[in-house]
């Protein structure tokens, strides 16, 4: 389990400026206080000496010390009830000069005695989804607002029906995304435009990427432009191809919508093959036929997808039509 690193650093940084924030945050109010009460800036100089006499004497033996200790946290203890007492008479709480960190547990650190924190899980969880949201440009699709009622309940003509089959298929996605593994299956949607394949391949992205995998969306022919152009670059750069071939979930979008070249074919078929052999599970959604893939990539990438994915048939009418009618 395991987001991109950027998502990592970005959690980081706003960690980090949570921290500073209340830090900032916390001078500023001292720095009022003192200016309007210097009693309570003579009294904080005064804690300080004592903290550090405090941490001198705790380095030592116990038995020498046993009464200056006790003799020093009660004089410690009074000047704190002092400055609360000025706080409170001035109608402030005695901790109003102390950081307010978002997260009692870690002060904003992020870690807590060597391991992670759960504020800086969150953060990563948040992090993760606003670049999904980002690369797809669609927050809109979840499980929540999938509506069966778009496709019929009734025989088609070929015998099936539209709404159990493509309840089948949502209850399925829902499953698939929830007990998401790096061992769970490829699957490949198929179907005419409009019948929902990007939203639930966008709804399981999410779902995934909320449990903590690295899911990487990218519509083919964005995907193949950005193959092609670090291809050609001769930067010496591969991070497009790294991200999609090494991430734990990728979803490829209306394949076949891509500017069909050698390269973008080859290119297509290598990362399928590349992410089969290594066991990564893909998401492809595609308008083409089984025999349009055949042609369009090489009959081995066809069978492979043909073979190797779960097949969604999607069914039904184009949706963006129903909902403009
Ligand atoms: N079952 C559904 N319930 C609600 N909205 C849907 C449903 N299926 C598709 N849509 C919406 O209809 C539009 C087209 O669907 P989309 O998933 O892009 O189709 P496809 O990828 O199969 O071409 C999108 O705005 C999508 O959110
Ligand atoms: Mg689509
Ligand atoms: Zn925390």
């Amino acid at each position: 389990m395991a987001y991109s690193s950027e998502v990592y650093a970005a959690a980081r940084r706003i960690i980090d400026e949570r921290r500073s924030a209340a830090d900032r945050e916390a001078n500023i109010r001292k720095s009022d206080v003192y200016a309007k009460f210097p009693a309570v800036r003579e009294l904080d100089n005064q804690l300080m000496r004592e903290m550090a006499g405090f941490s001198v004497l705790m380095l030592r033996e116990q038995k020498e010390t046993g009464a200056a200790i006790s003799e020093m946290q009660d004089k410690i203890s009074r000047i704190q009830s002092e400055k609360a007492a000025i706080l409170a008479s001035n109608g402030l709480p005695a901790d109003y000069l102390e950081p307010r960190y978002t997260c009692n547990k870690c002060s904003d650190l992020g870690r807590k005695n060597g391991i992670l924190c759960s504020c800086y899980k969150e953060v990563c969880r948040e992090q993760a989804l606003r670049e999904l949201a980002a690369s797809s440009g669609s927050a809109a699709c979840s499980f929540d607002n999938f509506d069966l009622s778009y496709y019929v309940d009734n025989g088609a003509s070929d015998g099936t029906n539209p709404r159990r089959k493509m309840q089948n298929y949502n209850n399925f996605c829902i499953n698939y995304a929830k007990g998401f593994s790096n061992d769970s299956p490829s699957i490949v949607m198929m179907g005419k435009t409009g019948l929902g394949k990007t939203h639930l391949s966008l709804s399981i992205a999410k779902t995934v990427t909320e449990g903590g995998f690295g899911v990487v969306y990218a519509p083919a022919q964005k995907l193949v432009s950005d193959l092609e152009r670090e291809h050609f670059s001769f930067s010496g750069s591969d991070s497009a191809a790294r991200k999609y071939a090494g991430c734990e979930l990728l979803i490829i979008d209306d394949l076949g919508a891509e500017f069909p070249s050698q390269f973008t074919t080859a290119a297509i078929g290598n990362l399928i093959n590349e992410r089969l052999y290594e066991n990564r599970p893909t998401i492809i959604s595609t308008n083409l036929s089984g025999k349009e893939l055949a042609e369009r990539y090489s009959e081995r990438t066809a069978s492979r997808i043909l073979g190797e994915y779960r097949k969604l048939y999607f069914v039904g009418e184009d949706i963006r039509f129903l909902k403009n009618r």
